[in-house]
């Protein structure tokens, strides 16, 4: 199937939890014939547990994540953090809190739907160093090296092409920067009747590529110390929830100038 097939189906799916949850209503990246998608089972940290207790349950539950890339993110006050694919804006929202006033928090995601749920949730909370843009992730609306953090969490497994996705995390990131993830990885290459099922596909299994293919995608995009920190440890699971930290290098120290 066409990458921009697949990416229309995508935003669809999205469009459509984003619409339940404006009006209220749980909804999940699950379907009722795609169960154990995304956020099942993922363990959250003790410290991300209060701080989620810290912002309304109705904004808290409009995550479609799986797994906590702020764990691994390591926010220091004052960075400006890209969240890719940011739904309804939770991550951003504990992002927000984390890097503080003179810091800053952008959210893209190509969804209309999910940017209005998450500019509501940031009003709900009175967030004012967060945006939310509308975008591709393979055409960042970012300018070059102009943040300091990437986060995302169970995105990139949706989008066809990851390098595509990697080459763009990488320009917009400052030289030094990181980049934390949490993802769905395959524990070996999918089957082509998964793989193109766009149900499978958009529920965040489908498009899931393995551990190994996955570090090479972030390698191959110019990433350096790529390192998978955690996943699929304590479950025979097909596909399971992982997190990569990587890191971009820095041409001045490479060349020993400051
Ligand atoms: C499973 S949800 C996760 C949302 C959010 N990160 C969270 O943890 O709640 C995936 C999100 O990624 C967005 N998305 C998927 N592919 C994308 C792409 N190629 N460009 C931008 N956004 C994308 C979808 O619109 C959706 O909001």
């Amino acid at each position: 199937m066409e990458n921009e097939t697949i990416k229309k189906q995508v935003q669809e799916r999205y469009a459509h939890i984003a619409r339940q949850q404006l009006a209220g209503a749980p909804a999940s990246c699950c379907t009722a014939d795609v169960v154990n998608c995304c956020g099942t089972n993922v363990m959250i940290p003790a410290d991300e547990i209060t701080a989620r207790g810290a912002l309304p349950t109705e904004v808290v539950n409009t995550s479609l994540g799986c797994g906590t890339p702020l764990e691994i993110a390591q926010l220091q006050p004052g960075e400006t953090v890209l969240d890719l694919g940011s739904g309804g804006g939770l991550d951003c929202l504990l992002a927000a809190k984390r890097v503080g006033a003179h810091g800053r928090v952008i959210g893209v995601d190509m969804t209309p739907e999910m940017i209005a749920l998450a500019r509501a949730n940031a009003h709900k909370v009175g967030a004012t160093n967060v945006e939310f843009r509308q975008g591709e992730l393979e055409h960042l609306p970012l300018d070059d090296a102009s943040v300091d953090v990437i986060i995302s969490n169970c995105v990139v497994n949706l989008a066809p092409d990851k390098v595509r996705v990697f080459r763009e995390a990488f320009r917009v990131l400052k030289p030094d920067g990181r980049i934390a993830v949490s993802d769905m990885v395959a524990r070996a290459p999918l089957p082509d009747s998964l793989r193109t099922d766009m149900a499978v596909w958009a529920a965040c299994i489908g498009g899931a590529i393995t551990e190994h293919e996955y570090i090479e995608a972030m390698r191959a995009a110019g990433f350096v110390e790529v390192q998978k920190v955690s996943g699929g440890e304590d479950s025979a699971a097909m596909v399971y929830s992982a997190k990569f930290i990587a890191r971009k290098p820095d041409p001045r120290a490479v060349s020993g100038m400051s």
